[in-house]
């Protein structure tokens, strides 16, 4: 079975790349991660900075995640990342997104005995 930490990875990790011009980059990337098999995820953000700077997050101070768990964390600097939105007229199997880029601070939830991403909460 795919471990939390590796399917962290696999959703929200693109590193040393970014959509550029490609509007299309969220309906690729959304389909190549597998987060279209079954249903269209609806909201996903991948960010473009290195594994090591995004588990660096996981050190920051504990703050409370939307689901109430005390496992979250904020990035002091703010990170390259993609929202992934579905449009209004997506509908599974063709499922269709938005691709915005932005520079925010992310949110990210941890877990385990060497603390890791396991979630990606939000970003602000
Ligand atoms: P599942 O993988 O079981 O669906 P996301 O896709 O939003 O990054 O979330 C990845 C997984 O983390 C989701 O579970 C989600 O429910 C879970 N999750 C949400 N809040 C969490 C938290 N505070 N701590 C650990 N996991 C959390």
């Amino acid at each position: 079975r795919e471990s939390a930490a590796k399917k962290f990875q696999r959703q929200h990790m693109d590193s040393g790349n970014s959509p550029g011009n490609n509007t299309n980059y969220c309906n690729q990337m959304m389909k190549r991660r597998k987060m279209t098999r079954g249903w269209c995820k609806p909201v996903n953000t991948f960010v473009h900075e290195s594994l090591e700077d995004v588990k660096a997050i996981c050190s920051e101070k504990n703050i409370t995640c939307k689901n109430g768990q005390y496992n979250c964390h904020q990035s002091n600097s703010t990170m390259n990342i993609t929202d992934c939105r579905q449009t209004g007229s997506s509908r599974y199997p063709n499922c269709v997104y938005k691709t915005t880029k932005l520079q925010k601070r992310i949110i990210v939830a941890c877990e385990g005995n060497v603390s890791v991403p396991v979630h990606l909460d939000a970003f602000v």
